[in-house]
């Protein structure tokens, strides 16, 4: 296909991820989740905003039993201890002994579920795992371990399936990078 360009506010993004390989990756994932989880229940918590279009298509094609929830992080908190942590909004399940599969758009320096996973410990899951849409190798600052990764790039600010620029993009079908 050939590449598209789009405008948002002051950036040139053009098409990087198409729909067609974004959904084909997420078919695979989901069979990976369907083997590894079966029999557990696993409790999917999808991060509000950006991976609203990664959680409906993934989910989509997870056929064993499973419940959904959303959360979202709040803006971020000074603490003393562990510096700058955001805390964990709207969960409201009890994932005491449960099977947490935390869904992600993108992981880029690693730092936001670096925190939500020490949040997520501290309520005695029976496992935690990370599924992410996009990763960011060369980005992390975090030794995380992501079981579960559709797509790994390069350190390029993307936009489109979810994620956005400014509050722009999120509903592009498919995934664009910036042009520099
Ligand atoms: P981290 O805490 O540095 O891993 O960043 C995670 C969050 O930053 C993601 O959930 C996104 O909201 C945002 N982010 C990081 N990289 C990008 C990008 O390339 N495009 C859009 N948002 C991004």
């Amino acid at each position: 296909m050939d590449p598209r360009t789009i405008q948002l506010h002051d950036c040139e993004f053009k098409t990087y991820i198409f729909e067609e390989e974004i959904i084909a990756r997420i078919v695979m994932l989901a069979e990976q989740l369907d083997k590894e989880y079966a029999g557990k229940q696993p409790l999917f918590l999808a991060v509000l905003n950006g991976s609203f279009m990664f959680t409906a298509d993934l989910l989509k094609r997870v056929t064993i039993p499973c419940e959904v929830s959303f959360i979202r992080l709040s803006s971020y908190q000074d603490t003393k201890s562990t510096g700058r942590v955001k805390e964990v909004l709207g969960l409201n399940e009890d994932i005491q002994n449960r099977h947490v599969i935390v869904l992600e758009d993108i992981v880029d320096t690693g730092h936001t579920v670096h925190g939500l996973l020490q949040q997520l410990r501290e309520r005695h899951p029976a496992s935690v795992e990370v599924a992410t849409l996009l990763l960011k190798p060369d980005c992390l600052q975090h030794p995380l371990d992501i079981k579960y990764v559709a797509k790994p790039i390069p350190n390029d600010f993307v936009v489109g399936y979810g994620l956005d620029y400014n509050g722009l993009g999120r509903n592009l079908r498919d995934i664009y990078k910036i042009v520099p």
